[in-house]
């Protein structure tokens, strides 16, 4: 049985940016090769490259959605290349932990964060180093559900 922290109850009853912004300077979308859940992520970045708001979508669950509300307060105010820097660790750190079956959730937050990042950049000729490894189509390889229903 899983077990969730109270930071984690509160961001998934009480999520914060949630939506997707009109005018974004990059939106993504990305799929969890563990559980095909899938993420849509925009963001806004100002002429200083500091992004000013993110909000998600997701199909993914409860710790998706307390992983990504926590990402997004987590990358607000930052530059691209220091949201780069933010990986799922950082978040589980911040959150408290999660179920060792639902990391791969948070990974669904750090990845969907890359994807509106790389959109930005190929939008605006940018490269950043934090997307050298960064796979823009790993979400067609998602033939990989090895987890049963009641792992997740
Ligand atoms: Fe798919 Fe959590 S995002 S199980």
């Amino acid at each position: 049985m899983a077990m969730y922290n109270d930071k984690v109850i509160d961001h998934f009853m009480n999520p914060h940016n949630v939506g997707e912004i009109e005018d974004a300077s990059g939106i993504g979308t990305f799929g969890s090769p563990v559980c095909g859940d899938m993420m849509q992520m925009s963001i806004k970045v100002d002429d200083n490259g500091i992004i000013t708001d993110a909000k998600f979508k997701t199909y993914g669950c409860g710790s998706a959605i307390a992983s990504s509300s926590i990402a997004t307060d987590m990358i607000i105010g930052k530059t691209c290349e220091e949201a780069l820097k933010v990986t799922n660790d950082d978040v589980l750190r911040e959150l408290g932990g999660l179920p060792s079956v639902k990391v791969h959730c948070s990974i669904l937050s750090e990845q969907s964060i890359k994807a509106a990042i790389y959109d930005y950049a190929q939008k605006n000729g940018l490269e950043f180093e934090g997307l050298k490894d960064f796979d823009p189509n790993a979400e067609d390889h998602d033939e990989s559900c090895e987890l049963s229903d009641d792992e997740l």
